[in-house]
Formats: C-alpha cells, sequence, structure tokens
C-alpha cells in the first residue's frame, strides 16, 4: 500500500509566522479517514515498506518515532518522522516512553454535568414517566445546583477534571434548567482548559413546576448563556483562536419541549449559527411518549419541522430512528451520539450503528454521564464493541431460529472504528473536522498521551506495536493517561 499521501507532505520551514513553542517526539497514532470511506475492508493489519509507519486498519497508521511541533496559536505546524531539526534547541520538547501513543484528544458528544453527581448509581428505573429516572434523579440533582453555588462549582470542577484526566478534550456539556450553574460549568472548562459546547437545557411542559420554565423564559436564558460564552471564551468569527467554549442550544427531548419552543429555538440557532443538540428516538418509553404528544410523528420529523436538525445538530442515542428518519439524518447532516452504556440501560436495544456508518450518517460516541455512569471515553469505545456484538449475537440466534443463512451484513465494530468514533468521528460529527480529531497540519494540538504502566502486562518479545495500542485501548484507564493537550496547551501531566 502506497504510504505516499501520509509522508514528507509538509516540509516544515521556519517562518517568523509560526514560531514553533513545543515538539512532541515519539509514537503517534490517529485515524485519516472514515473507516468506510471506500470499499477497502479494515479487517487486518497492513504492513509496507516504512518502517516507521505500521496501518492498523487503512484509516489508521501508527506513526511511530515521528515529531510534532506545536505553534503559539496551538495549532500543529509539523508531523512526520524524527529528524534533529535545527529549531529544536530553542522549543520545549517532550519526548515520550517507547510504550507510549500520543492520540487525538476524545472527544465526547454527550454529557450531562450536573448528573456527574450521582453517576454510578441510579441504575434500576425506566427513563421516562412517573417515578421514572427523569422525574427521580435527574430532574432534583440538576435543580438542587441552582441554591448551592458552592457545591455547584466544586461538582463542575471535579466533571472537567475528571473528563480531562480521561483524555476527552472536547465535551458536548448539558447544563441544567437553570442559566446560572450553566455559566459555572462554562466557568470550570476555562479554569481547567478544555474545550467543550454548554448548554442550557430547555424545558417548558411535563417536567415539574419547579424544574420548568415559561417557553419565552427558556429562550431568554439561551441568550444570555450565549452571550456569558462570547464574553469569557470568545467568539469563533472574531477571534483568530479557536475558542475553547461554544454556545449550545440545547432543548431537552421533544416530551418537555412544545412546538412553539422547538421553534422558537430552531430559529435562534439558524440566526446565530449555533450548535444544537437533544435526545431523539431514545428508548420504546421514550418514542411512545413523544409520538402520543406529537400526533405520532418521530422525533426527527418533529425536530426538522423546527429547523433543528442541521449540519451542527448532535443527537443522542437515535437507537429507534426509522430508516426514513436516519435518511434525513444524512440530508441534514445532522450527527448521531452513539452511548452505547446508557442504552443498555434505557434504550431496549443497542444502536445498529456499523449500518449507519456505513450508510454515511455522522456517528461519535458519548458517555451521556449519568444515563452512563462511566466518564471515560475509552470505557465508552468498549462499550461500542461490545453492542455491535450484542446486536451479531441477536442476528446469529434468528438466523438458527429460522435454519438460513442470514443474508443480514456484519454488525461488528472493533477497537479502530471505536477509537475513530472517540476521536476524528467526534469531530465531524461537530463539523469541526478542520479544527479537531487528527494530527493533520494547521489543525488544534488537541491531544491524550497512553501509556503503558504497571496494569498493562507487555510481553516485549512477543507484542508488537500494534498489539501494545491494542491493549491500551482495551485496558487504559486514567493511570495510563500520562499527559493531555488542548489547544496546544499541557493540560494534565508533568512535562
Ligand atoms: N432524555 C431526556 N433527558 C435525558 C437525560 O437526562 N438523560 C438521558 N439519557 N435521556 C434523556
Ligand atoms: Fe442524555
Amino acid at each position: 500500500m502506497s504510504t505516499n499521501h501520509h509522508e514528507h507532505k509538509h516540509h516544515l520551514k521556519i517562518d517568523d509566522e509560526w514560531k514553533i513553542v513545543r515538539a512532541i517526539v515519539g509514537n503517534f497514532v490517529h485515524c485519516t479517514r472514515h473507516p468506510f470511506a471506500v470499499d477497502e475492508s479494515p479487517t487486518s493489519i497492513i504492513h509496507n515498506d516504512r518502517e516507521d509507519v505500521v496501518f492498523l486498519a487503512p484509516f489508521l497508521p501508527l506513526h511511530l518515532n515521528h515529531i510534532l511541533a506545536v505553534c503559539e496559536e496551538g495549532k500543529i505546524r509539523y508531523f512526520g518522522p524524527f529528524t534533529p531539526f535545527a529549531w529544536l534547541k530553542t522549543v520545549e520538547i517532550v519526548t515520550l516512553p517507547p510504550y507510549a501513543f500520543c492520540c487525538p484528544g476524545f472527544i465526547d458528544l454527550h454529557h450531562h454535568a450536573p448528573q456527574y453527581a450521582y453517576a454510578g448509581t441510579a441504575t434500576d428505573r425506566l427513563l421516562t414517566g412517573p417515578g421514572g429516572w427523569l422525574e427521580e434523579y435527574a430532574f432534583p440533582a440538576e435543580r438542587s445546583l441552582r441554591d448551592n453555588p458552592e457545591q455547584t462549582r466544586h461538582l463542575f470542577q471535579k466533571v472537567v477534571q475528571a473528563t480531562l484526566q480521561r483524555g476527552t478534550t472536547s465535551v458536548v456539556y448539558f447544563g441544567t434548567l437553570d442559566v446560572v450553574p450553566c455559566q459555572q460549568l462554562v466557568d470550570a472548562v476555562l479554569q481547567y482548559g478544555q474545550r467543550a459546547w454548554v448548554g442550557k437545557v430547555c424545558m417548558d411542559r411535563n417536567a415539574p413546576a419547579d424544574y420548568c420554565q415559561p417557553t419565552q423564559q427558556n429562550l431568554t436564558e439561551t441568550q444570555q448563556l450565549v452571550q456569558y460564552i462570547y464574553e469569557t471564551a470568545g467568539k469563533r468569527s472574531t477571534s483568530p483562536r479557536l475558542p475553547l467554549v461554544f454556545p449550545l442550544i440545547t432543548p431537552r427531548f421533544i416530551p418537555t419541549c412544545t412546538p412553539e419552543l422547538l421553534s422558537a429555538l430552531g430559529d435562534y440557532a439558524r440566526s446565530e449559527d449555533l450548535h444544537i443538540t437533544t435526545h431523539i428516538s431514545e428508548s420504546i418509553d421514550e418514542v411512545q411518549w413523544s409520538q402520543a404528544l406529537e400526533g405520532g410523528a418521530e422525533d426527527a420529523t418533529i425536530l426538522h419541522q423546527h429547523g433543528l436538525l442541521t449540519r451542527q445538530s448532535i443527537l443522542a442515542h437515535g437507537v429507534w430512528l426509522s430508516d426514513t428518519a436516519a435518511q434525513l439524518l444524512r440530508e441534514t447532516q445532522s450527527a448521531i451520539a452513539h452511548c452505547p452504556l446508557s442504552n443498555f440501560f434505557f434504550a431496549n436495544q443497542s444502536l445498529p450503528c456499523r449500518k449507519l456508518l456505513e450508510q454515511g450518517n455522522l456517528v461519535g460516541l458519548g458517555t451521556d454521564i449519568a444515563g452512563g455512569y462511566n466518564p471515560s471515553m475509552l470505557s465508552a469505545c468498549r462499550c461500542a464493541v461490545i453492542a455491535s456484538r450484542t446486536l451479531d449475537h441477536q442476528r446469529q440466534s434468528l438466523t438458527n431460529q429460522h435454519e438460513q443463512s442470514s443474508s443480514a451484513s456484519s454488525t461488528l465494530l472493533d477497537y479502530r472504528h471505536a477509537f475513530y468514533m472517540a476521536t476524528l468521528g467526534g469531530a465531524y460529527a461537530l463539523n469541526m473536522q478542520n479544527h479537531l480529531g487528527n494530527f493533520e497540519i494547521g489543525k488544534d494540538f488537541d491531544a491524550v498521551v497512553l501509556t503503558v504502566q504497571s496494569n498493562i502486562f507487555v510481553c516485549p518479545r512477543r507484542d508488537t506495536m500494534a498489539d501494545i495500542f491494542q491493549k491500551l485501548c482495551n485496558l487504559a484507564d486514567d493511570r495510563n493517561v500520562s499527559h493531555v493537550f488542548v489547544a496546544g496547551k499541557q493540560v494534565i501531566g508533568s512535562s
């Protein structure tokens, strides 16, 4: 396989315009494209004539003993085989140990920051209805932040630290109904230097009287949060650097939002060109409730009617999307946040993720704290692989029952597809593929270094570098996150 397009394309010219401030030396791994972009199937490792690049799949090269240079603006200016450049003398160099891989920072497309308070509990209910998970756990936990600014600040600091320590550099955060805690979430993200989309949750029906707002107040407080984000983090169109925090239009889901509210939010999102997030076709109970309220229409149709399906929309779950709804998402280039762990508790089924990826839907991964209890994106990757295997088991048992060979195509995903969804797939989902998701020149340097520690056994004579990377994907936890960088700045680890 030719590697020409991966190498030596970008020779570094020392150019005063781009002052190099930091270089990382070691092993790198990133996705260069969509796993199913062309009809090569990523079934086996491809060895090529270059010893310093090993392809785990056509879309996933490991770059051994490479160097990546970051400029003052936090962007990648060079990425190629290690060469002892003269300019290395004048910059800070981070040399990685031999059993470490610098990966693009993980992108969590769905996280309810206020729910981190009870993550790891509340695994015993249906999502909706009287006495359901939302009513019993989610709403009270979110509402309680209204009266406790000190506790809220502490909680959000812990959320940002927990995600950064697990290598998550970008997060799509649901806040609370109240705007003040959302502002505190923005503060925590900026304090620790994470990248985030932060939304005020909107609800104007079917929510408790003391955790529901009139339609207009939802809009006013949303606008207030957007302004706060522009003031504290900068506005994308006016600053040369990519801001760390972006606004997010966040209707919770159709059952708690009137058509008037959805329409007003859709109009506002369009007028300001904002990202949008919500839940879509999540579970059987949710789908039934939505349809009862909206005359049998599907979630996707309703959202589309109100202008909420755009290239900047991230829709959580989508487990019960019909084929026409999935097609509508493709046409509008709206993305799906696959939250496999949460789906095991609420969704009554797993997302047909491979099929959606093959059909060309934009799909990334989310933790769905606290519907899913684990804030780690590596855990979300493993759950996505397991979820795909449960679908395969269902397919096999159906085939056996009918005693005929199944013509259905594979549902299986492996760690390489999951790694794509956690990195470049997330960047595409956010329409940020020109800025985030891999180590292309000109992108922001958002990265996590995964390093083998004593919790992972390496057999030096048996394990290839590809094996070691796979071990990290399947076994690493926060002990193995040795460095995290956001916009070129080190935010975790001592250099
Ligand atoms: N649907 C509406 N709100 C929520 C929430 O907070 N979590 C999950 N998983 N689904 C929802
Ligand atoms: Fe959720």
